[in-house]
């Protein structure tokens, strides 16, 4: 039920404040708020960022492109970042990070959600999310950025990749950037491309701006003429791309590929890239050994190994911590260690100061440990 228009909600955002004062300070329970608000407007919240769906609509055989508008809880982001989306599928929240493709001061938002063949989160978000319907939104992370005083940028993206660096070159453009601009888009068949049509566009508007589709399926002739298969820089050479930084974002795969490349390029810091799969985490070299596992806020106790991440073990004993990543960038997973010591995956840095925040996707047991979960 909504008795009140969704502008009215932001407009009345500020006037909630001795309610959040009063939540914060213990007196009263938000979630109670929360539900006597929300029979005036479902997202009219004390606290929680909401946003309800504006559009639906496909940008390439497999992504959707959403229009959210949020309450005015939404301290708003740039574009590239990424933020998280919370649902709550058969009683357990997900939740997943989208980057924003678009991003504006009134509270209207943009992100592609690309369908995945198993993906839960994906296909409710698909199949299911209707305009009208409402979503939780929570922490904005990322910092891929615009170099602005570069002579020319190189834009690499492989698949749903091109969410982030679309949100960057809208708004650069926007701004007036203009040195030249090549975006490569590798993805496996012509259906897969997003956002041809606005790409189309920007390059009629902007002649600074150059867009090629790099198809990587070899049945799949390439649009120009030239560049195919995976990342190669021999395409760079085909297309007659010069730029001083780059930007890269796709699967940790092809990150890896363009990484490669820009080392021995020399390209130093001028490359800036995100993945969005786990990175190859490397084995853990100890020896296998059984470890205690304390989950102090559970009160549940059980034995472990030092090989996996905390939050597959957590899981594996029927606990539901927060996750969004799993791949140590989100920070949804977020914990406080209580005692022993931990590895970072990643990193094979030992943590073990008591009170210490750690992701537990990427955080394995070193030998006994307790965590705040
Ligand atoms: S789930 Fe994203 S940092 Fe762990």
């Amino acid at each position: 039920m909504k008795l009140i228009p969704l502008a009215w909600v932001r407009r009345l955002t500020p006037a909630l404040r001795p309610l959040r004062v009063a939540v914060d300070g213990g007196w009263l329970r938000g979630s109670d708020l929360d539900a006597c608000l929300g029979v005036v407007h479902p997202l009219l919240k004390v606290q929680r960022v909401m946003a309800q769906v504006l559009e639906r609509r496909w940008v390439a055989d497999d992504m959707l492109a959403l229009t959210l508008h949020a309450n005015g809880h939404w301290q708003g982001a740039r574009p590239g970042q990424h933020l998280q989306l919370y649902l709550e599928v058969d009683g357990v929240r997900l939740s997943r990070s989208y980057s924003l493709t678009a991003s504006n001061a009134d509270g209207r938002l943009e992100i592609a959600v690309q369908r995945k063949d198993g993906g839960r989160v994906s296909a409710l978000l698909v199949e299911r999310l209707a305009v009208g319907d409402t979503v939780e939104i929570g922490t904005v992370a990322g910092a891929l950025h615009w170099p602005s005083q570069a002579q020319g940028v190189l834009l690499l993206a492989a698949g749903s990749g091109i969410t982030a660096l679309l949100g960057v070159l809208r708004e650069a453009l926007a701004q007036g950037f203009s040195a030249p601009v090549t975006l490569l888009h590798y993805v496996r068949t012509p259906g897969q491309r997003a956002f041809v049509e606005l790409l189309e566009q920007l390059q009629q508007r902007y002649t600074n701006v150059q867009v090629h589709a790099v198809f990587t399926d070899p049945a799949c002739k390439a649009a120009d003429g030239t560049a195919r298969g995976r990342f190669a820089a021999a395409h760079l050479d085909q297309l007659g791309v010069t730029a001083d930084q780059v930007l890269a974002c796709g699967p940790a795969g092809f990150v890896e590929r363009v990484s490669a490349w820009a080392q021995i390029a020399g390209l130093g810091e001028a490359l800036q890239f995100e993945a969005f799969t786990p990175p190859h985490l490397p084995a853990v070299q100890d020896a296998h050994q059984a470890v205690s596992l304390r989950f102090a806020r559970s009160h549940q106790q059980a034995t472990g190994d030092n090989q996996r991440s905390l939050l597959e073990q957590a899981e594996a004993e029927g606990l539901r911590p927060a996750f969004g990543c799993r791949q140590g960038i989100c920070a949804s997973c977020t914990c406080l260690l209580l005692g022993g010591a931990v590895r970072d995956l990643r990193s094979g840095a030992v943590l073990r100061e008591p009170g210490q925040p750690i992701r537990l996707c990427v955080s394995a047991p070193v030998g006994d440990v307790e965590i705040d979960l």
